[in-house]
């Protein structure tokens, strides 16, 4: 009886398969290779032995081989898929990530609710075909009170608490308001003139709920030939209602400035605000004084104009319902980000 039989046979095969099982990853299997089915295999050995056996054996013989052979590299095909696909599995795991871990997040910044606003402002005058203008933070007494008509001697010159810088001989001051763009824009610009002056202003108030000694204004200037009052306070209520809607009103209380004749306080009828609909201090307006176009060198005989000005954290403070300007001013992002995110 030849070695070549069925039972040494399926002897080999169960040989192999032990072999192919003991294999922990596709490396250990190549090593196995040869062992297994290749040059140092037994089958290897046994089918080159059969070309010693009397011919009647040998085609059973090579029958037998070649099956056992069939048999055991489908099998190794198999193994080979197997930890191929586990190698792979493994790769994804340790290289995925855990969405569900805190990332550490970028903070995306806000625009200051002050900018935005002042923004806003300028928007609804360019689009009545205003200018923007724009003057010095440090300007000269003669800007900022006289040229405005505030007397020497006035207490109008009191009303605003002055940052005086020294040496006090060169006049000059922290403006108080932006009123004195006006006097420079009527200084450089050739009438018509519409400008709209938004800017920092500085007045010499403690830091609290409801003072900053920054603040911003926006200031409104229009010289024309035949402009009256009623040019004023149509422009004041398109203006409102940029700012707080289409219903809202303003009104007109008599009162006064220097730089302006008639004078008057500017209410608004805010729809929206908080604790309902009511009517809110804005700011100040009037008829552009003749002192004021004078000392600009403009002929009140042949040309009027009318101003208003109006702080910016205050109208934020009531529009908004900001309730401590503080909140304003000190930086905090979670304050600004209330108003949106815009770049
Ligand atoms: N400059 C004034 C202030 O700071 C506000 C103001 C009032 C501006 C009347 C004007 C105006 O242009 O006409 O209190």
């Amino acid at each position: 009886m030849s070695e070549i039989n069925p039972d040494k046979i399926a002897q080999l095969i169960a040989e192999a398969e032990g072999l192919l099982n003991s294999a922990e990853d596709i490396e250990q299997l190549k090593s196995l290779r040869s062992q297994i089915i290749g040059d140092d295999s037994e089958l290897t050995k046994l089918n080159a032995s059969i070309k010693d056996l009397p011919n009647d054996q040998k085609a059973e013989a090579g029958k037998l081989v070649g099956q056992a052979k069939g048999k055991i590299s489908s099998r190794y095909a198999e193994v080979e898929a197997k930890l191929a696909a586990e190698f792979k599995n493994q790769q994804l795991k340790k290289e995925s990530v855990d969405m569900s871990a805190y990332a550490n997040l970028t903070q995306q910044g806000a625009r200051h609710p002050l900018t935005l606003m002042m923004e806003q402002v300028s928007d609804a005058f360019v689009g009545m075909g205003w200018e923007i203008a724009e003057g010095p933070e440090l300007e000269s007494e003669w800007f900022n009170f006289d040229a405005l008509n505030f007397d020497q001697d006035h207490p109008a010159r009191a009303m605003q608490d002055t940052f005086f810088v020294s040496p006090l001989d060169a006049k000059l001051v922290l403006r108080t308001h932006t009123s004195p763009v006006q006097v420079r824009s009527m200084l450089e610009r050739d009438i018509p003139i519409y400008v709209l002056c938004p800017g920092r202003v500085f007045r010499t108030d403690e830091l609290d709920s409801t003072h900053t000694p920054v603040f911003h204004q926006v200031e409104g200037l229009a010289i024309d030939k035949g402009l009256t009052m009623a040019d004023l306070k149509g422009t004041l209520e398109h203006f409102a209602r940029k700012m707080f809607g289409e219903e809202a009103e303003i009104r007109l209380r008599p009162s006064y400035f220097p730089f302006t004749e008639p004078s008057a306080e500017l209410d608004v009828w805010h729809p929206q605000a908080k604790g309902g609909p009511r009517w809110v201090e804005w700011g100040g307006c009037g008829m552009v004084n003749p002192n004021v176009l004078r000392a600009s060198g403009i002929d009140p005989e042949e040309y009027s104009g009318f101003a208003f000005g109006m702080g910016i954290e205050r109208t934020l403070m009531f529009r908004n319902g900001v309730l401590d300007m503080r909140d304003m001013v000190e930086g905090d992002m979670r304050f600004a980000r209330q108003f949106g995110v815009r770049v």
